[in-house]
């Protein structure tokens, strides 16, 4: 007899221990990429950039993915840095010019801008604070966009003379995937 009336209550231990570890386990959980990017503007840009991830999104979970957006990031900030370099050593005779990308290495560099910010995006990842790794991520965004918004002098915007425009928005849009991964991450 009670070997019949103890059966229900050990399966409902059993399937709230279940419960449980599918919770805790979620960042771990193989993802379908196609899911992640229905959830962003352009889906075929956020295909293309996760599954350009090195071996492969088979099996892929959301931290591996987050990390790979990451190092996206992380290789065209750097790059646009020393682009910005070379543009301020080119303007020594346009002050215009030079406080402009002077300004702009601030909001992308080392010291305090983007870079900084993407670096937090990967602390907080590490420390499984997705919802720091959110604002992280928008802290870079808004940083690239203090640049090439163009709108730091009193006269018009600055005008796009150079590819760093189109590799500020591009960096906010690999960027803008991490945000849709982050928010899976801390909203399961
Ligand atoms: C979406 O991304 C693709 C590249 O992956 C690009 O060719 C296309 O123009 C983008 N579409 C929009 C609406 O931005
Ligand atoms: C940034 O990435 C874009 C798209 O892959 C590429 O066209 C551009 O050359 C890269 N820029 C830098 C500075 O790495
Ligand atoms: C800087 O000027 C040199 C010589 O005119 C040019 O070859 C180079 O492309 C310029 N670099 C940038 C980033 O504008
Ligand atoms: C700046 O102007 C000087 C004098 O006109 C010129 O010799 C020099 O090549 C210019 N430098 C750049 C980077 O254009
Ligand atoms: C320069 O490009 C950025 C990014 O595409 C855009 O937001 C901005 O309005 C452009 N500025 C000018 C002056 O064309």
């Amino acid at each position: 007899m009670s070997y019949f009336s103890i059966k229900p209550s050990l399966i409902s231990f059993f399937v709230l221990i279940f419960v449980l570890f599918a919770e805790s386990s979620y960042a771990a959980k193989v993802v379908d990429v196609n899911e992640i990017c229905k959830q962003y503007r352009n889906s075929s840009f956020c295909l293309t950039i996760l599954k350009s991830k090195p071996g492969g999104v088979e099996g892929a979970d959301l931290v591996s993915l987050a990390y790979h957006t990451i190092n996206i990031a992380r290789l065209n900030l750097t790059n646009s840095v020393t682009l910005i370099m070379n543009l301020i050593s080119n303007s020594s005779n346009d002050t215009i010019a030079k406080s402009h990308y002077e300004r702009c290495l601030l909001f992308f560099g080392q010291d305090e801008g983007a870079l900084v910010e993407l670096d937090y995006t990967e602390e907080m990842l590490e420390k499984e604070y997705y919802f720091g790794v959110n604002l992280a991520s928008i802290s870079v965004i808004v940083d690239i966009n203090e640049c090439i918004s163009g709108e730091d002098s009193e006269g018009p915007p600055y005008p796009n003379k150079s590819d760093l425009p189109r590799n500020g928005v591009f960096i906010q849009k690999v960027i803008q995937i991490l945000l849709v991964i982050s928010q899976l991450l801390y909203e399961n």
